[in-house]
């Protein structure tokens, strides 16, 4: 039998190491919230590929649409021909989307998605500036990197980042930053960096995903649409990690009562199949000149008739009310956890529908990352049949990504084995 180890092993030695594996394992097969590794063992997955398949893996919608593409063609090139799945697609995300008067264009990668989003604005506004955030996470090309808000390990020692990007810090005021503090900094950069008329664009997760899924305040995304607003700047939303029902809504941004100008979207979109896409005013997207935007693959044809039965199955299995139900589920245990003596300390316990975190602190009652119990606990979730991902600026928090199609004994014996990896280490 092929062992998990000698996979490793051999992953070692043809794979480089700036790709990290977090767990140790290779999979054979996945169905909806299981998989099962190459020694027939079976995990809960709590973690959906990085928020990928909110649908499940293998949804039989999903893989029927994928198939069916399959039998017509495989690639065309939207920039050679049209097809109808690519069209589709784009105006169904045009009528979902909180923007009035959208139009909507794909790509394959969320980077790709969201530096294509910086470029539209700057083609828009003619302005080279961007603001990003703290603990932002945007991708790991060169100008994403340079608009993720962490440098280690993200960011290449002995690269420059790229011209015009500026970090505001994000508001967490339990880790030492209030909203009127990160404002405050908003305006230092607009007056010690760059003036407000030459920046093209704000961007900010609804929810931070790496970063520690932190929700970015109600009134303080508020505040950042008045003064995109007041200076003629792009608000641009990244939903790459929270569309797509996660946070219990289609869009994240729908939480917030604002019309962002562009959102970059992927993940979820695909259920698995690799498709990103920006949608945005109509007037800003038209902004960049014939030719300026696209990408050989971008808008695959399979990935497109995939993310056409995501949007059917989001709506037929309701999986906005879903994702806010299993959050409740999730929180509920969580604050337990946090309540109980013989757990690892845990501090705050956050989320957003099924978008839900916790931190792990040295002391209980206290607020002191402890990033070295993170790792235990997420691998000793490992060896009780539990995939999960840790995240965070200070890289103590373990977020919970389950597919929003979980069964519910799955959710509850995921859960279970969190404890049990709570109580281990
Ligand atoms: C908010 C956000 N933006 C962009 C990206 C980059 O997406 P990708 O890894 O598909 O390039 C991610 C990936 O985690 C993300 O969470």
């Amino acid at each position: 039998m092929i062992s998990n180890a000698s996979l490793v092993a051999r992953r070692q030695a043809a794979v480089p190491r700036g790709v990290v594996t977090g767990a140790p394992i290779f999979v054979e097969r996945a169905k909806n919230a299981e998989l099962w590794d190459v020694e027939g063992n079976r995990y809960i997955d709590f973690a959906s590929g990085i928020a990928v398949t909110n649908t499940g893996h293998m949804h039989p919608k999903v893989v029927a649409a994928a198939q069916g593409q399959l039998e017509k063609y495989a690639h065309l090139a939207w920039q050679v021909t049209g097809y109808d799945s690519y069209l589709e697609l784009a105006e169904r995300l045009n009528a979902l989307a909180p923007i009035a008067n959208a139009k909507t264009i794909f790509f394959t990668t969320g980077a790709e998605a969201t530096e294509n989003a910086v470029k539209i604005a700057r083609a828009y506004t003619k302005r080279q500036g961007i603001i990003t955030f703290t603990g932002a996470f945007h991708g790991r090309t060169q100008l994403t990197v340079s608009m993720t808000g962490k440098a280690v390990p993200y960011r290449t020692p002995g690269t420059p980042a790229a011209p015009g990007v500026f970090h505001c810090p994000f508001p967490i005021p339990h880790h030492g930053t209030t909203e009127d503090e990160a404002l405050h900094a908003l305006a230092h950069i607009f007056k010690a960096d760059i003036n407000p008329t030459d920046v093209a664009a704000i961007v900010i997760e609804p929810v931070q995903g790496e970063g520690g899924f932190y929700q970015t305040p109600v009134t303080f995304m508020r505040r950042l649409r008045e003064i995109c607003d007041q200076h003629g700047i792009c608000l641009v939303a990244d939903e790459v990690q929270t569309g797509f029902a996660r946070t219990g809504k289609v869009f994240a941004t729908e939480h917030f009562g604002i019309e962002p100008d562009i959102i970059p979207v992927a993940k979820a979109l695909g259920g698995g199949f690799p498709i990103s896409g920006v949608i945005g005013k109509a007037e800003i997207m038209d902004g960049v000149e014939p030719g300026g935007l696209g990408g050989t693959y971008a808008g695959n044809p399979i990935s497109c008739a995939a993310a056409l039965a995501v949007l059917d199955v989001i709506e037929e299995e309701k999986l906005c009310e879903r994702a806010t139900w299993l959050g409740e589920v999730m929180l509920k245990r969580l604050h337990a956890f946090k309540q109980s003596n013989t757990l690892r300390p845990i501090g705050d316990v956050r989320g957003l529908g099924a978008m839900v975190a916790f931190e792990l602190v040295k002391e209980r009652g206290g607020n002191d990352p402890d990033p070295d119990a993170t790792k235990a606990v997420t691998a000793a979730a490992l060896d009780a049949g539990l995939i999960l991902l840790s995240c965070g600026y200070y890289a103590n928090t373990i977020r919970i990504l389950a597919p929003l199609t979980i069964p519910e004994a799955h959710l509850h014996e995921g859960l279970d084995k969190l404890e049990i990896a709570l109580k281990a280490v």
